[in-house]
């Protein structure tokens, strides 16, 4: 069995202690073996936002912990330092092995994940997958087997569903998810504008028809809750006889292998609950 989980825009600095308690339930209570924090871990890359946050990450009794920076996450007060070393705490307190374009591939058994650093220091808010990066994890996707899950995590969103958030989209994403999806990949994983939504992301003219997911986490543990949307994560595992809560199935898959939970921060249990199950394939 192997089950991921999707947590990203922590905002330490932000976070509700509360919400942070029900997480680590929740990673309990579904024997989570891996967890992925896909940036904003912090709200203003503070030093004692960073070694917070570092401090729930290493409460949480799982096999693997990995993460990306997001915009949050580099100093935004200090231009000099921005300037010359943007991931310094970052890299202090959640030592990332990126390669010398940005990426990184966690090998998860079953699942192979591939991280790619979208935040740039000269763009503080919209990140960016460069032609570089986009040929570096087709490759890597490429050279994995078949029969993994192969998923791509990014902080920016690869789709976007509402058009007030089109500025808010990855730049890169129509040739990074063209390629990606040629290469391979199941989904692409993202965070950044605190809306949670799993949705197949359409194929370019040029592209074969074969499924591509954007699969996007809210906010897991920020009091920045925007449009009504609670806290929330995402639970990536093996299908299960019986999907909790709405199940959403465009693919109209009969024997998925894979699923994706969403699970919602619920006030009134003070807990997380599955709201949403979607089958990817
Ligand atoms: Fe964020
Ligand atoms: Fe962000």
């Amino acid at each position: 069995m192997s089950r991921l989980l999707q947590i990203s825009d922590t905002h330490f600095g932000t976070e509700q202690p509360a919400v942070a308690d029900a997480l680590r339930a929740l990673v309990q209570a579904e024997q989570v073996e891996h967890v992925l924090l896909a940036g904003d871990i912090t709200m203003r890359a503070r030093r004692g936002q960073f070694a917070a946050a570092r401090a729930f990450m290493d409460s949480l009794p799982v096999q693997t912990r990995m993460t990306l920076p997001g915009n949050h996450d580099i100093s935004l007060w200090l231009p000099w330092r921005r300037f010359l070393w943007p991931y310094r705490l970052y890299q202090q307190y959640f030592p990332t092995a990126f390669d010398t374009d940005g990426v990184i591939h966690w090998d998860l058994g079953p699942i192979h994940l591939i991280g790619v650093r979208t935040t740039r220091r000269y763009r503080h808010i919209q990140g960016e997958a460069s032609p570089a990066q986009i040929a570096n994890v087709s490759r890597r996707l490429q050279a994995l087997p078949d029969d993994a899950l192969k998923l791509v995590a990014v902080h920016q969103p690869a789709l976007v569903i509402e058009e007030e958030e089109r500025k808010n989209l990855l730049r890169g994403a129509v040739q990074a998810n063209a390629s990606w999806r040629a290469a391979g990949a199941a989904g692409v994983l993202g965070g950044h504008i605190h809306e949670p939504y799993v949705e197949l992301i359409p194929p370019g003219p040029q592209d074969a028809p074969t499924p591509l997911w954007a699969l996007q986490s809210g906010t897991a543990l920020s009091d920045r809750i925007r449009d009504n949307y609670p806290n929330s994560v995402n639970l990536i595992r093996p299908a299960t006889a019986a999907p909790q809560g709405h199940l959403h199935n465009p693919l109209q898959l009969r024997n998925p292998q894979w699923q994706v939970e969403r699970w919602d921060f619920d006030a009134s249990l003070q807990a997380f609950a599955c709201v949403a199950t979607t089958w990817l394939r």
